[in-house]
């Protein structure tokens, strides 16, 4: 593929629909997995410019920041704790319209407003999960979810 994301306007659903087919082609024939989630992070950046947008790895037991795209972020987060270490502990993805207002959110940076975490799951273990903040609001909604799932299921190795 050509090494220049095509980047769209548009709601959200042509945003994806235009992203899902780049990042296959991104991902085709790799199958390292901090390359391939480095390359996923930089697309959906380039495509959304979310204010943060990365994964964490889980570890020895707790989550450990891996590939991301935006400011410094929290190195790790212990299982049930915060966003991510709950939708690792629940296995589910987690929309959160107001981080305030999420018992015990980690917040790692005080612009970030909204989230969205969603777990990579591999033969039945979360492996990781994808993390997006966004300056506003009420940004994420079922949408994000349906198509970030698909994204996750992506990236094999
Ligand atoms: N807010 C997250 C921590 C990670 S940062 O947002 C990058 C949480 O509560 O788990």
């Amino acid at each position: 593929m050509s090494e220049d994301l095509h980047i769209v306007t548009g709601n959200k659903t042509e945003q994806y629909q235009s992203l899902i087919p780049q990042i296959k082609g991104l991902l085709d024939g790799e199958t390292d997995l901090i390359a391939n989630l480095a390359n996923v992070a930089a697309a959906m950046k380039e495509q959304f410019n979310w204010l943060w947008i990365g994964f964490y790895l889980v570890k020895n037991d707790e989550l450990i920041v891996g590939p991301f795209q935006g400011p410094v972020a929290c190195t790790r987060i212990r299982k049930g704790k915060g966003v991510c270490g709950t939708s690792w502990a629940k296995r589910e993805t987690i929309i959160v319209p107001d981080v305030e207002k999420f018992p015990g959110h980690i917040a790692c940076s005080s612009l970030s407003k909204s989230e969205i975490v969603v777990p990579v799951i591999r033969n039945n273990e979360v492996i990781a999960v994808l993390d997006i903040d966004s300056k506003e609001y009420n940004s994420f909604d079922e949408t994000d979810q349906q198509y970030l799932e698909q994204i996750v299921k992506l990236i094999e190795f």
